[in-house]
C-alpha cells in the first residue's frame, strides 16, 4: 500500500484562502479541461485507485458543479453524520477513522496506491508517518494568510528530492519520496 500526495500550494504554504477560496489557483475549479497542461496530474491519478479527502475538501468540490471522480472511490473523512448528496452515494463513502485504521481497511479491500487531499487530512497522514510521496506544485504567489498544507509532526520526516519541473506558467512541481 501506498500513500500519495498531489497538492498546489502558493509560494508561502498555503493550499487556500482562509475562507477556502482558491481564486488564487488558475484551473481550481476544472473551468478549463481542455488545457493542454495539466501538469502532470492526469497519469498521477490515473496510478491511484483510491481517494481520500477531508470533509472540507469534499464540501468545496460540491460546489464546482459535477462530481470528478466517478471513475475511482472516493472516502471523505468527517467526524460529522454522513452528509453525502443522494447522487454520490454509489461513488463516495463517509467515514470516521484513523489514518492507521483506514489505511488496514483499503489495504484488504484490495487498494494499492491512495491519494490522500485536503490540508487537515495531509497532516494527519503524514503525523502517522503514512505518507509515501508528495508532488508538490508551487505557484508564484503570494496569497499572506489561508489555510496551511503543512502542521505539527511527531518529528521530523526527511524528503529525498526526486526532480522539480518548471513550467512556462511560473508553476514549479517538485516530487519527494518520505524517507
Ligand atoms: N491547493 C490545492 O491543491 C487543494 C487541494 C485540496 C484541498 N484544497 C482546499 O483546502 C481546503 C480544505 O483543507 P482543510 O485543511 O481545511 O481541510 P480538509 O483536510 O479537507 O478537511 C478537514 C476535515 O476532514 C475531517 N477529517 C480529517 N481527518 C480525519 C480523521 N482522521 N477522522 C475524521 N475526520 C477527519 C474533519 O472533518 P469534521 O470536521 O467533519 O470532523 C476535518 O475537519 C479547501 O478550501 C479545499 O478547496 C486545496
Amino acid at each position: 500500500m501506498r500513500t500519495s500526495v498531489y497538492i498546489a500550494v502558493s509560494a508561502d504554504g498555503f493550499i487556500a484562502r482562509q475562507n477556502g477560496d482558491l481564486d488564487w489557483l488558475p484551473g481550481a475549479d476544472g473551468s478549463d479541461p481542455d488545457s493542454i497542461e495539466d501538469y502532470g496530474y492526469k497519469e498521477f491519478s490515473a496510478s491511484t485507485d483510491v481517494l481520500v479527502m477531508g470533509r472540507l475538501s469534499f464540501e468545496k468540490i460540491l460546489t464546482f458543479g459535477e462530481w470528478p471522480y466517478k471513475d475511482k472511490k472516493v472516502v471523505v473523512l468527517s467526524s460529522k453524520p454522513d452528509n453525502i448528496p443522494q447522487a454520490l452515494k454509489d461513488f463516495v463513502q463517509w467515514k470516521n477513522s484513523s489514518p492507521p485504521d483506514l489505511i488496514k481497511e483499503l489495504s484488504l479491500q484490495g487498494f494499492n496506491h491512495v491519494y490522500v487531499d485536503g490540508g487537515k487530512t495531509i497532516q494527519g497522514f503524514l503525523f502517522n508517518g503514512l505518507v509515501q510521496q508528495i508532488i508538490l506544485t508551487k505557484i508564484p504567489v503570494l496569497i499572506g494568510e489561508g489555510i496551511p498544507l503543512f502542521g505539527p509532526l511527531a518529528g521530523d520526516v526527511l524528503l529525498k528530492h526526486i526532480k522539480t519541473q518548471s513550467y512556462p506558467s511560473g508553476f514549479v512541481q517538485t516530487h519527494y519520496e518520505v524517507l
